[in-house]
């Protein structure tokens, strides 16, 4: 079963047109079985979605939220509230947010937030660029350490990596990552997995891949480079090229 999850960050600017490309997205639904669809929009449009996403097989989730389930936090995003709402993920870590100033502290209470809440972690780890000496493999296994340091060790299942080379996200990205690239990291996430869960609950949690994934590429990186699944971005809000990743994945 293959994750294709939609990040769709701050678009788009009005409710009709979120439930436009929802309504697109529910439609290329049929006959999918073995693609597990997760849309995140942005926290004003969860509570929309859920309902309509409630007799259907797409879950929906949040892109962020605060550490603590309520109080006197003006402008935050309660996790309690997101799971009221009918939200089953949060995206977590995202470097986005973590270019606003976002800590791997801050990351790892969050998680315990999510966790508390019985919500599943989408947690994003990338490195912001490639040296030559490799040493961007000890940047993406330092982040996941640090994110995870208060995660309950028996809720690995309530947990998804997606690594997300920041190089490799937007339209300003420098180039796509390969299946080949995504791999040598996957290889990676899963052993500092592995150290922290141990090897039978590591190998179960979902390892994805995102940064400019689009309707041509997708494949590739869950064939050849074995992705559990994907995090869109951009591509996520196009019905039709979501479509065709949501089906190809579905014959994986
Ligand atoms: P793009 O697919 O638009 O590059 O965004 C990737 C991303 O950040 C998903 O979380």
């Amino acid at each position: 079963m293959k994750f294709i999850i939609g990040n769709w960050k701050m678009f788009p600017a009005s409710p009709s047109e979120a439930k436009t490309i929802f309504s697109g997205i529910k439609k290329s639904m049929r006959g999918v079985t073995h693609a597990k669809v997760i849309i995140c929009p942005p926290s004003l449009y969860v509570a929309q979605l859920a309902l309509l996403a409630a007799k259907t097989k797409i879950q929906i989730g949040g892109q962020n939220c605060f550490k603590e389930d309520e109080g006197a936090y003006t402008g935050e995003t309660s996790p309690r509230a997101l799971r009221a709402v009918g939200a089953t993920h949060v995206i977590l870590g995202h470097s986005e947010r973590r270019a606003m100033g976002e800590t791997d502290s801050d990351i790892s209470e969050k998680m315990s937030a999510v966790i508390r809440n019985k919500l599943t972690v989408i947690l994003c780890v990338g490195e912001k660029a490639r040296d030559e000496h490799g040493g961007y493999f000890n940047e993406v296994s330092t982040e996941l350490r640090s994110s995870l340091l208060a995660f309950p060790k028996n809720e690995a299942k309530r947990l998804i990596v997606a690594y997300e080379p920041i190089w490799a996200i937007g339209s300003r990205a420098k180039r796509v990552a390969t299946p080949a690239d995504f791999r040598e990291m996957s290889i990676l996430i899963r052993r500092t997995l592995t150290e922290y869960f141990g090897k039978k609950d590591a190998f179960a949690v979902p390892i994805l891949y995102g940064g400019s994934v689009d309707d041509h590429n997708a494949e590739g990186f869950l064939k050849e480079g074995g992705a559990d699944g994907l995090l869109i971005g951009r591509v996520s809000l196009d019905p039709e090229k979501l479509g065709m990743i949501i089906r190809s994945a579905n014959t994986i």
